[in-house]
């Protein structure tokens, strides 16, 4: 008697979307406008795709809107990188798409619940680096393991930074795009993979975009996985 052949595990993507916010205290914070945009397009397409779509999506106002998404959501820097930590052994692809704050806040445990009272003289409050979190899991990635980091850059600058990117981050590719696409509904990007090859996107919505970008990655996560 002939079994059926076993199903084909379904490519796990991780997804990250949105900013952060770093407290100044208890009811303050700093943050970016990032929308969260990109990121739900890309976990929607995934999972339309067939995909198992695990989105960590920040203090956003997009969400994604297929309900085969799976979110889980994150505040600050340091939330995302306990996220990170949990869900990233169990994923095929991971792309940053969040806009995660460099600096934060250096304050003293106590104005955690607490609030900066009005004064007359100057405040200054002091920022400290924070991780970098793709750097950092990047350094824990298992064969077959896919990664894409985003670039947001000055136009000047897009090429030279996005490439630095892709080394300094230990990924596989980046998509360089201009600081402009930023809490807007378009993107204008290029795609830079190690090696030294770049792919200019023509300026399309972030919707479009998802499937252009989906559409490169679902050759290069098969091919990873073979050879894994
Ligand atoms: N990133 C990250 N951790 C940080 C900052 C950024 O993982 N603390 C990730 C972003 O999600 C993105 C990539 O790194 O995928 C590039 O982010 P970007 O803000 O363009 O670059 P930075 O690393 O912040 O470097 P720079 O400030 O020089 O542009």
């Amino acid at each position: 008697m002939s079994h059926p052949p076993p199903p084909t595990p379904l490519t796990r993507i991780l997804i990250t979307a949105g900013p952060t916010h770093e407290p100044i205290d208890s009811v303050r914070f700093i943050g970016n406008r990032s929308s969260g945009r990109m990121g739900c397009a890309l976990a929607d397409e995934a999972a339309r795709r067939g995909w198992s779509a695990t989105l960590l999506l920040g203090p956003a106002p997009a969400l994604p809107t297929d309900s085969r998404v799976r979110v889980r959501r994150f505040r600050t820097c340091e939330d995302l990188r306990g996220l990170l930590r949990e869900e990233f052994g169990n994923t095929d692809v991971l792309v940053m798409a969040a806009a995660v704050a460099d600096y934060r806040p250096k304050i003293d445990p106590a104005m955690w619940n607490g609030k900066f009272r009005r004064h007359s003289t100057n405040l200054t409050l002091e920022l400290e680096p924070t991780p970098d979190l793709l750097a950092e899991i990047s350094t824990s990635r298992k064969p077959g393991q896919l990664l894409i980091g985003f670039a947001l850059e000055p136009r000047g600058e897009l090429v030279a930074s996005a490439l630095a990117k892709l080394d300094r981050k230990g990924v596989d590719l980046v998509v360089g795009n201009p600081l402009e696409t930023m809490d807007s509904p378009d993107i204008e990007a290029t795609l830079f993979a190690k090696g030294g090859t770049s792919t200019p996107a023509p300026k399309m919505s972030k919707d479009a975009f998802a499937a252009w970008l989906m559409d490169r990655i679902v050759p290069m996560a098969s091919s990873a996985k073979v050879s894994s």
